[in-house]
This record gives C-alpha cells, structure tokens and sequence, in this order.
C-alpha cells in the first residue's frame, strides 16, 4: 500500500528501442531499487517519442515493449503506478501554459536542441518544446525527485527554472524537484567506447539472446598489449563495462589480473560474456513470460492511467484556478 507520507519520485522513459544495458544502470534499475522507498509514477514517455517516432504500429508495440521491459525488471504494479504518459491529458494542457512563460532563446539552450541543430537535423516544434512536455511530466505529479541518468540532468534543470517561472508569477503552486542520479554510475560505454546509445549502433540489449551478448562483446575494440603484459583496467572498455555486474570483491579481483599482467583480452572478453549471459538470462526469461499476457499488462497501464490522472487533475485545476481560466 502507499503512504501519503512518502515523497514523490516521478521517472520515464521513451518507447522509441529496445532498451540496453546503458539504460538500464543508467537510469531503470534505480526505479527498483526506490519503489520501495518512494511513492513512485513511472511511465511511458509516448508523447515525448512522436517527435521522432511517427510509424502508429512501432509506436504501440513501443510501449508495450517498455511497459514489458519495466516489469521484467522488477517493478511491482503494487507498489508503483505505472501508466503511459498520453493517458494523462492534463499533462499537455500544463505543457501550454508552461509554453506561455517560457521563451525561445531559453529553449534554445537545451543540449537535444543544440544538438539536433549541429547535425542539422530537422527540427520540429514538439522536439523544440520537449524540455517543457518533461516538466510538466513531473510538476504534475508534485514530484521530489525526478530519477534520471546524467544526461538528463539539463531537463530536471528546465523543470525547477519552469516551476519557479510559475511560482513567480501566480503564487506558490509547484515544489521544485530535485534531480536524483546513481552517483557512481558515470555513463555506460558502448562496445565502441562512446556513450552507449540507440542512435550510435554500439549497444548491449538489456535483454539480448546468448548469441547478441557474443557479437557485441566480440566487436569491444582493445590495444595491441600481448596476453603477459600488465594493462590499465581504467582504459578498457571490456572493464567498463565488466565492473557494473561485479561485486566489489570480484571487481577487485578482476582489476588485479588486469594489472598483473597474464591475462589477455580474449579471456577478460570470455569472462564478461559469462557474466552478461548469467546476468541477462533471468530477465530475458522474465520478459518472455510475461509478454505471454498481454491483456494484463494493459490492465496495469489502464489503472495506473486512472490513478495518475486523479492526481494531475486536482494539479491541473489549481493551475486553471491561478492563471484565470475557471471563471465558474
Ligand atoms: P539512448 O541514448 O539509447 O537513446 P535514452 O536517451 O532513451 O537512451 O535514455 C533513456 C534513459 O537512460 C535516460 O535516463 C538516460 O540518462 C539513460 N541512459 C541512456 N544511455 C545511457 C548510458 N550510456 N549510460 C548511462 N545512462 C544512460
Ligand atoms: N526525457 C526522458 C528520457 O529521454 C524521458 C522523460 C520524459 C522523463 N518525461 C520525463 C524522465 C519525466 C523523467 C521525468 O529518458
């Protein structure tokens, strides 16, 4: 059961992919590790994904792909609402009256923004005014904390500068969230030593077959030190990636044969596989069984809609009470 007295984490994620190891130390697995703690909304973000997924049958089987993902992870439907974000409708009425203090060249400044604008993508108004469809998301729901992973931290930012704006201008309304990341996850690597991403072709997938695990480990580049010289485990993306899924005493261990010197990176690459598989099998199982019932997971989702939605209106109504919208 959920505590009033419990502070609010808001979370989401996009439906636009499969979901990769990154993601999920990045960001996902802190949203198991707090339900307990937190009154949690999770969702899915699929308003956010029409910026760029526009495609109605590789959006739907998105989210519920994500919604599959979240729940083989280990979030409890008893513990969390969990819900798809266009069941909140609230959230895009909030998103135009944010839209309505917030100016352009401050938008501008958002990292997607100038970053689609170098690779002189085209940019459409939804993908512009992504940063204030995020706040909204979490201002809604009174959040305390918004889970995130590091790259995201620049939206949280945008949250609180819009609830302060807000604040400001018609009375106390919003809290002000505070980013919540893993602090000794930096960003995850992908097997080509960039940030592990989608868009960058480089990713383990959180739920990859045996076979999937091989080829990406295989491809990890290394240097050319020969099996008995001693290596830096902090240059190697095979050990970067090798740490997230070691305790500390094997992760010392592991770090030790680096240094020694005796091991080459055939056998370092043949023991992260051993690990990935062990690691990733269980959920994988997971995943598949519950895929087998779709009709409940959209169950989950209804109600957890439902029970978001209640919340956002009693939000919403307050916000049309102090702009001077409610007349009667
Ligand atoms: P991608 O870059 O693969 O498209 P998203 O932008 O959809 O990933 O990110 C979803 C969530 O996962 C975000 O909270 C993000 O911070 C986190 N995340 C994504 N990639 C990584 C990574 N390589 N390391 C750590 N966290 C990550
Ligand atoms: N922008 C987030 C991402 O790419 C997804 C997201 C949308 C989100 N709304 C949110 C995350 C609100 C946290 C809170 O991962």
């Amino acid at each position: 059961m959920l505590k009033k007295l419990k502070k609010i984490l808001v979370a989401g994620v996009q439906p636009t992919g499969k979901i990769h190891i990154g993601n999920y130390f990045g960001a996902m697995k802190q949203f198991v590790d707090l339900q307990d703690k937190y009154e949690s909304y999770i969702f899915i973000a699929d308003y956010h994904a029409i910026t760029t997924v526009q495609n109605r049958a590789e959006l739907m089987q998105g989210i519920i792909d994500v919604a599959l993902d979240y729940l083989a992870i280990g979030l409890d439907p008893k513990k969390i609402i969990l819900f798809k974000q266009s069941d909140i409708s609230q959230v895009t009425e909030l998103a135009w009256i944010f839209n309505c203090l917030t100016t352009m060249p401050y938008l501008m400044r958002a990292h997607a923004f100038k970053d689609a604008e170098v690779k002189n993508k085209e940019i459409n108004v939804g993908l512009f005014d992504y940063p204030i469809l995020m706040a909204s998301d979490i201002l809604i729901q009174d959040a305390d904390i918004v889970s995130v992973g590091q790259d995201q931290k620049q939206h949280v930012e945008y949250a609180r500068d819009t609830a302060q704006k807000f604040n400001k201008i018609y009375g106390k309304t919003f809290k002000i969230p505070e980013p919540f990341i893993l602090p000794h996850v930096e960003t995850v690597p992908g097997t080509d030593g960039r940030k592990m991403s989608k868009s960058y072709g480089n990713v383990i997938p959180l739920f990859a077959t045996d076979e999937e695990i091989k080829k990406a480990v295989m491809k990890i580049p290394t240097d050319s030190k020969g099996v008995d010289e001693p290596k830096n485990p902090d240059e190697s993306i095979i050990f970067a990636i090798h740490k997230l899924l070691l305790n500390d005493k094997t992760l010392k261990t592991l770090e030790d044969k680096y240094k020694k010197g005796g091991m080459g990176y055939k056998t370092a690459k043949e023991m992260l596989i051993k690990d990935l598989t062990a690691f990733i099998k269980p959920l994988r199982e997971k995943r598949k069984m519950l895929a087998k019932d779709i009709n409940t997971i959209l169950e989950i989702l209804k109600n957890g809609g439902k029970r978001a939605s209640m919340n956002a209106e009693k939000k919403i109504k307050e916000v049309r009470e102090k702009v001077g919208v409610k007349i009667y």
